[in-house]
């Protein structure tokens, strides 16, 4: 029996839900919580283009053209490619050269290392042949899962979860993101127009979950309402959504509110580096409120078969 590594996908093909604070968040809980990481980091892949995740890092650099790739990386200093992206694992498939192991960075949190995205590789990952659609998918499956990782390289005796930040529209790379995962959830603003649209990601989930076969099912940790506020408005919604015959079931049993600490923590320049370090605020208690309501769910120490 080994280790599975545990991969949880935010997602929501609206921009501005707070895919990429959640994430980030529940990354720097999961470093910041030993009885979940054993000591071991948590790994954060950037699949947005964007790189938002990745500049919170101060991972990206932008070249002239103002298209956004990885800054040079410590380990690749005499290779002729000096940076990492996670479309290394794709780059035979997009006829690049031979493809290869992504090569994390480590960050200012010793317990959070990260995968960043490269803005001009992903565009021609989106647009690949719809045949070789399935294949990125693959690919990060199975490298996610550690199918053929040598002894020492295995990356669930090397990190603690993964956790994947994904782009706010449907494209082939959330499709590879879903069947990779493990787990995922859905940050929402209890809102009309940002519910619009959780119902069929939920449905498209499923289905989803329902081709895998004999792989491990992917586990809908549910929506995680976002940004909310204690107006009329929002708590009618929530009020609403919770009580619906469907999709209430969905709905997670915690929230994260308004607050300017999420959004000041996505500065690197600001300190501390995560609301879950401000200690004995209310932030600091919702945050690991919710964060622990996830960690629990995705049970880090989940074994299984050894890949054959
Ligand atoms: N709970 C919150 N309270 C205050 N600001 C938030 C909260 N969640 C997200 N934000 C801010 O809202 C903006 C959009 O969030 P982001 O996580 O980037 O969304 P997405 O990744 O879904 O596009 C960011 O500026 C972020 O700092
Ligand atoms: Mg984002």
């Amino acid at each position: 029996m080994t280790r599975r590594l545990p991969v949880v996908v935010s997602t929501n093909y609206k921009g501005g839900v707070g895919k990429t604070t959640t994430s980030r968040v529940l990354s720097q809980a999961m470093a910041a919580e030993d009885s979940f990481n054993k000591g071991k980091p948590v790994l954060v892949i950037d699949l947005d283009p964007q790189g938002n995740t990745s500049r919170r890092w101060q991972l990206m650099q932008t070249l002239t053209d103002g298209s956004r790739i990885p800054k040079a990386h410590p380990a690749l200093a005499d290779e002729k490619v000096n940076y990492s992206s996670v479309c290394d694992l794709w780059l035979e498939l997009l006829g690049e050269g031979p493809s290869l192991a992504p090569v994390p960075y480590v960050t200012s949190n010793p317990m959070i290392h990260v995968v960043p995205p490269h803005e001009f590789l992903m565009g021609e990952a989106m647009h690949i042949e719809k045949a070789s659609r399935p294949k990125l998918g693959m690919i990060m499956r199975n490298w996610l899962r550690d199918v053929g990782a040598a002894e020492g390289e295995r990356l669930a005796d090397r990190y603690c979860c993964a956790i994947i930040d994904t782009q706010p529209s449907k494209t082939t790379l959330i499709d590879a993101a879903l069947m990779a995962a493990t787990h995922c959830y859905i940050p929402f603003i209890p809102e009309p127009q940002s519910v619009d649209g959780v119902y069929s990601i939920i449905s498209y989930i499923h289905s989803l979950s329902a081709q895998r076969g004999k792989d491990v099912p992917l586990e809908m940790l549910g929506l995680l309402p976002n940004m909310v506020q204690n107006t009329r408005l929002h708590n009618m919604h929530l009020k609403e959504l919770r009580s619906h015959a469907t999709f209430g079931r969905y709905v997670m049993p915690v929230k994260m509110n308004r607050r300017i600490a999420y959004s000041e923590t996505d500065d690197w320049r600001n300190l501390p580096e995560s609301v879950t370090e401000l200690d004995g605020t209310q932030i600091e208690w919702e945050a690991r409120k919710w964060c622990r309501h996830i960690m629990q769910a995705v049970q880090a120490d989940v074994m299984e078969k050894a890949n054959a």
